[in-house]
């Protein structure tokens, strides 16, 4: 269903009339398309503290190879209003360095461009060392104040790294319009992700060979629950970024799989399975004996009522679709070794299951259990398999879900995050897809909102 309140503030009197009543103001996201696959001005690199990384190396890595998500790069007090800024805080250690970080963006932060990105890159808090676990905190607080009044579309993440070589996928998704419904994330990469100094040496992970255009050439991914949605949207990007695709769901859903894998071309396959049958991973396994690169738990359902008026089969239903079967199929595959070292499994959670939500006692134990899930497995997979897991928390996104819900939920739904509108299946499969990325082998053991920074549970 349309959101007719962002197309009416989309028009000159809507926008003065919202205005003069004090109700929200949406901005027009500038996500990716072919047109428009990156954002449109500088990059601004600031530092505050004595950076531990080297700034070239980020820059150079990040943003500036051949097909650049942000053009230019400058500093210069003259130059025009940055499109994106990068500020290494990894050298804050104290409260006075701290202080540079208002010193930084303080004289900039007004003239981000509508759509723009401010990406701090922070240090893991040592514990050894109480002050600068202190202000390396504190720079989640700040990052989310920022996020809820920048406004125009404007995005604040921080990202904890060692190693800019490590962040690049993530620092390319975020400095891009893919991450346009990211915001007020903290995500960790390499070491502080629980991952060991190896990282990067996994198969599959950072490489001069990547193609950044077609990331997935050759690349086998298998999406739950694809005929529709956002398993749906997943399947399409992935394949547009050269995957090889399998497109699982019910068999009553035969039919729109089916023709689903047909429009995405490339080899591209429909699998009409219930993905709670207790052989679910044995049939996968037989369906792909060359091995899968990447499986997308995406497939989920919602019954909703109250705890004292919900039906153990509601309850049942629920964790089996949403956590049993994802529990189950993982350890199928990885058991077998049809998920190739390298690989990548992301999972679907939700901010239900962060936040808790009322009628929702099954479905939020579901998506908190695929968090605990992620959080667990990582280590272990990518130790034992090469294989990194992680999982996206979609907040309120358009989709036939949604639209179901009575309109006062719905409009509270859209508005309740600090981009004050819902999100698309898009965002949630362009922030899948940078999970799964080849060059994501350092970004392991993470849950990633994709809720515009959601007031629940934010
Ligand atoms: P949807 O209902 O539009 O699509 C879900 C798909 O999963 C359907 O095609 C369905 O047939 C399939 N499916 C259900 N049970 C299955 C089973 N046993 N085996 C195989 N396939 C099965 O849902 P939507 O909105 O696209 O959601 C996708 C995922 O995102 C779900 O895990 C949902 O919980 C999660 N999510 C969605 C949010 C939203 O706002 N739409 C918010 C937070 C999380």
């Amino acid at each position: 269903m349309a959101d007719r309140y962002l197309s009416l503030t989309g028009t000159a009197p809507g926008r003065f009339l919202t205005r003069r009543l004090g109700l929200p103001q949406p901005a027009a996201l500038h996500r990716w398309s072919a047109e428009r696959p990156w954002l449109n001005g500088e990059l601004l690199h600031l530092t505050a503290g004595t950076s531990t990384l080297d700034r070239a190396a980020v820059l150079a890595r990040a943003v500036l190879r051949p097909g650049p998500l942000v053009r230019g790069c400058s500093s210069a007090p003259d130059s025009p209003p940055p499109a994106a800024v990068v500020l290494d805080a990894t050298g804050v250690r104290d409260v006075d360095t701290l202080a540079e970080v208002h010193a930084a963006l303080h004289p900039v932060v007004r003239s981000v461009a509508a759509s723009g990105r401010i990406v701090l890159l922070g240090a893991p808090l040592d514990p050894d060392d109480h002050h600068q676990a202190a202000v390396q905190q504190a720079l989640e607080g700040f990052t989310r104040s920022l996020g809820k009044e920048i406004g125009r579309g404007r995005t604040v993440n921080l990202v904890r790294l060692t190693d800019p070589v490590a962040a690049e996928s993530t620092l390319r998704f975020l400095l891009s319009p893919k991450s346009a419904y990211v915001s007020g994330q903290v995500i960790a990469v390499g070491a502080d992700a629980g991952v060991g100094a190896d990282a990067v040496s996994v198969p599959g992970a950072v490489s001069d060979a990547v193609d950044w255009s077609r990331p997935f050439a050759g690349r086998t991914a298998l999406v739950t629950g694809a005929a529709r949605g956002i398993g749906a949207a997943v399947a399409e990007t992935l394949a547009r970024d050269g995957a090889r695709v399998v497109v699982l769901d019910v068999p009553a859903a035969e039919r729109d799989a089916r023709e689903l894998a047909a429009r995405l071309g490339g080899d591209a396959t429909a699998l009409p399975l219930d993905i709670t049958a207790a052989d679910a991973g044995e049939r996968i396994a037989a369906e792909l004996p060359d091995g899968l690169d990447v499986l997308i738990h995406n497939a989920g359902i919602t019954r909703d009522r109250r705890l004292a008026n919900m039906p153990a089969e509601r309850w049942s239903s629920v964790l089996d679709v949403n956590l049993a079967s994802v529990l189950r199929t993982t350890d199928a595959l990885l058991a077998k070794g049809t998920l190739r070292p390298g690989g990548r499994i992301v999972a679907t959670a939700s901010i239900a299951g962060l936040a808790g939500n009322a009628g929702q006692t099954n479905y939020g134990a579901s998506k908190a259990g695929v968090a605990g899930l992620v959080r667990a497995l990582a280590p272990r997979a990518l130790a034992g398999h090469g294989v990194t897991v992680n999982a996206v928390a979609p907040g309120f996104i358009e989709t036939k879900m949604t639209a179901a819900v009575p309109l006062f939920i719905r409009e509270a739904g859209r508005r309740m995050n600090s981009l004050a509108q819902g999100g698309l299946p898009a965002d949630v499969a362009e922030t899948t897809a940078w999970l799964a990325h080849p060059a994501s082998g350092a970004v392991n053991g993470q849950v990633v909102r994709v809720c515009g920074q959601s007031l629940l549970g934010a």
